[in-house]
């Protein structure tokens, strides 16, 4: 969980914008509720590499350089993320990585760097997984812990070999603050994919749009609640300086994240599909099970959507507490199952559980 530049910024960054996200991070409450990685994307590097053959931070963006910066970072109890490229070069034209992994992990980790996103631009399909697995290596050696973000787009299936290389993968193409964009990562990057992942790797449709303009509050709603049932990375991409009450509250919902959270580990998955109607679910510590009922039509009015214990995996007469995870209300104990009245685009967001005996 944390923070990435590139949705809202894109190559409009620089170290104020770092700074100001930082310090929102913690004021705003969600260093607290968990989002504790600063990550800066494309754009941060000078176009060539110094006479040494380092990557070098842009001077004029980051006068302070990257590891005074990621002191800063470090000194207010969060943890630093740069991006770099497997390719010749990064997509916005910066030197890429390819030929200089150990050189550049070890410069990173010099940094105090704690998360490497790693983009697959300028690179080439036949031997990308050599590519991946060459900066796995490079962050390796540097025996300092260092989460390995692959943003390997592009190549199919990724979620085939990704899980002994990075600690997430990228498992469609970009996100864009819409709607469409939305169910396209839903559906491509997370639906029926829940069984690659697992601790030390997950599937990552793509960054959170939540807050950066372009959804509506169901639909920021639906996209929070589904990413982090499917233990998606939780990377906010909204400009904190400028952040709505409406896309902070979905943010910090502490009973949705703690989904994401759950110590099983297990990431969830679609159940159930009628029309634009579906089911998802989770198995959660403590044989509790997280469920989303989800009406993502585009028009239309609400609709009733059932779950049946059944379909949880629970045996017939169990009889099951049920929580409403953004409301953080408690709607009782229910036999056989549980319907809620769903309106378009949105969700409600349930945790199943054994009921408490008096
Ligand atoms: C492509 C990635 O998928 C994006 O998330 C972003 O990192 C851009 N490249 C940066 O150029």
């Amino acid at each position: 969980m944390g923070f990435n530049t590139w949705n809202y910024f894109g190559c409009d960054i620089n170290e104020t914008v770092i700074r100001v996200a930082a310090d929102r991070l913690v004021t705003l409450g969600l260093a607290d509720a968990g989002y504790t990685y600063l990550n800066i994307d494309d754009c941060w590097a000078e176009k060539t590499r110094d006479t040494n053959g380092q990557l070098q931070a842009d001077s004029i963006k980051f006068p302070s350089g990257m590891q005074a910066l990621a002191e800063s970072i470090h000194q207010k109890g969060l943890q630093f993320g740069i991006y770099g490229d497997a390719g010749l070069f990064t997509c916005a034209g910066f030197p890429g990585s390819r030929h200089h992994e150990a050189d550049d992990a070890a410069l990173f980790a010099s940094w105090g760097v704690d998360y490497l996103k790693y983009d697959n631009c300028f690179s080439a399909a036949a031997d990308v997984q050599q590519r991946y697995k060459d900066m796995r290596d490079a962050l390796n050696s540097t025996g300092r812990p260092i989460y390995f973000s692959m943003c390997e787009w592009g190549v199919a299936g990724p979620w085939h070999w990704a899980r002994s290389v990075g600690n997430s993968w990228r498992t469609d193409a970009d996100i864009a603050p819409s709607w469409d964009s939305v169910l396209r990562c839903l559906d491509n990057g997370a639906a029926g994919l829940s069984k690659y992942a697992g601790p030390g790797g997950w599937n990552d449709p793509d960054m959170l749009e939540v807050g950066v303009g372009g959804l509506t509050p169901a639909q920021q709603r639906s996209h929070f609640a589904l990413w982090a049932l499917a233990k998606a990375p939780l990377l906010i991409g909204a400009d904190l300086s400028d952040i709505s009450a409406t896309s902070l509250k979905i943010l910090l919902s502490k009973e949705v994240i703690a989904i994401n959270q759950d110590s099983l580990g297990v990431a969830g998955d679609i159940i159930w599909k009628e029309g634009p109607l579906e089911i998802w679910a989770a198995p959660l510590d403590g044989d509790a099970r997280a469920v989303i009922l989800f009406n993502r039509h585009h028009a239309g009015l609400p609709e009733q959507i059932s779950v049946t214990w059944a379909q949880l995996g629970y045996k017939p007469g169990f009889k099951a507490a049920v929580r409403d995870l953004f409301a953080e209300t408690d709607l009782g104990v229910y036999e056989q199952g549980f319907t809620a009245t769903v309106a378009n685009y949105d969700v409600a967001v349930l945790r199943a559980g054994q009921a408490l005996r008096a």
